[in-house]
């Protein structure tokens, strides 16, 4: 079977991570018998200095049409300014908003596990991991603060910059019901996390989440505050199997259980509208800092990939096996700078995607 991907490489370090989860899924194809190709989309800075735009119509046309979506990182500096001094809708990062809402990507799936052979990676003491830390993150993405109306202005002489946060309860219902289908094909538990303590969004979220609950009399749902959770997370973390919250809570949540993988480089995810359309992309960002270099960690796209062989192309089989790759390589002490310890051998991007691919 031909499965058209749009790959969307972006900034930073995009480019390298992308190269290596198209190794790896090529790898899958000539194992498999699959037939995977690459339309090529510019979106972020590099978009910007070209179109002068993040994102152009064609562009996102072009990800329409695809049958899914493989996107590296956006971000970094325009031109000679300060990002914060460049207006929201022209920086990199604008352009991955208007894609997720362009695609109608409001479901954000983010797998967040330790492997046993990164629990020197793992900040957190041994007894705290106890048997081991796996859970899923749900992040509402097309909807909240990062999509409500902004504005800057001088208010009675002092300026004034205004977020809103909103939410109706047809967003609340679609992310809900992901969640718990989730949680139905893992341990059950969904803890959803909100402020229903300050905000009137996050009542109404409890109040949602709680009529979808009845449907599921299997799963067991608790309510958890948005603070508590960042707390209970690194004293706690083998509580949580599906956390349900809305899209800054959950941005924020997802960095914080990266670090318990080990790290940032570890973290894959999947972004979902109602069907099987996806776009797939590490939850980390463009790591200016390290771009150019060889040496980011390339599995959380890599992993991307293997969610996209699963969610979108129903391919379980050559998903497993990515995943298996991965986690051979690991065991066989293989590791990137982020994640290195004592007794392995570090290895490049690069090299670190020849050997997941040849383990396939
Ligand atoms: P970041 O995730 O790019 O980097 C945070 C830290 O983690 C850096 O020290 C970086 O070197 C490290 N890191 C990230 N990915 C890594 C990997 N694969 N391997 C090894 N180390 C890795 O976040 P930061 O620095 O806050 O943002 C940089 C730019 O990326 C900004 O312009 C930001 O807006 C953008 N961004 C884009 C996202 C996206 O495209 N989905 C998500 C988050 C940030
Ligand atoms: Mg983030």
């Amino acid at each position: 079977m031909n499965y058209n991907i749009a790959v969307i490489p972006g900034d930073g370090i995009g480019p390298e991570i992308i190269r290596e989860a198209k190794k790896v899924l090529d790898r899958v194809g000539n194992v498999y018998g699959h037939a995977f190709s690459y339309t090529e989309v510019l979106m972020g800075g590099v978009s910007i200095d070209a179109y002068g735009v993040p994102l152009t119509d064609e562009a996102l046309e072009t990800a329409k049409k695809s049958d899914s979506v493989l996107l590296g990182a956006v971000g970094g500096d325009v031109g000679n300014s300060r990002w914060y001094d460049v207006a929201p809708n022209l920086r990199p990062e604008a352009g991955l908003l208007a894609i997720r809402k362009g695609l109608n990507l409001f479901a954000n799936i983010r797998p967040a596990y330790l492997y046993e052979e990164l629990a020197q990676a793992c900040p957190l003491k041994k007894e705290i991991i106890g048997d081991g830390f796996d859970m899923v993150i749900m992040r509402e993405l097309t909807g909240g603060l990062y999509f409500g109306e902004r504005s800057t202005k001088e208010v009675d002489g002092v300026m004034t910059a205004v977020d809103t946060l909103t939410y109706n309860e047809n967003e609340i219902r679609r992310i809900a019901i992901k969640a718990f289908d989730i949680a139905m094909k893992r341990r059950k538990k969904v803890i959803s996390v909100d402020k229903a303590n300050v905000l009137d969004s996050s009542r109404l979220w409890r109040k949602v989440v709680e009529e979808v609950a009845k449907d599921y009399p299997e799963v067991t749902l608790k309510h958890m505050l948005v603070d508590n959770c960042a707390m209970q997370l690194v004293m706690n973390p083998g509580q949580f199997d599906v956390v349900l919250t809305e899209n800054m809570f959950g941005d924020i949540l997802s960095d914080e259980a990266s670090m318990i993988t080990g790290s940032i480089g570890m973290l894959s995810s999947a972004s979902m509208n109602e069907g099987k359309f996806g776009m797939y992309e590490p939850s980390h960002g463009s790591a200016p800092d390290i771009a150019g270099q060889n040496i980011a960690n390339p599995i959380a796209t890599i992993l991307s990939a293997a969610m996209m062989l699963r969610f979108s192309f129903d391919l379980d089989r050559e998903a497993d096996a990515v995943e298996a790759a991965v986690q051979k390589v690991l065991s066989e002490g293989f590791r990137t700078g982020d994640i290195m310890s004592e007794g392995c051998r570090k290895v490049s991007t690069s090299e670190m995607g020849d050997l997941i691919a040849e383990r396939i």
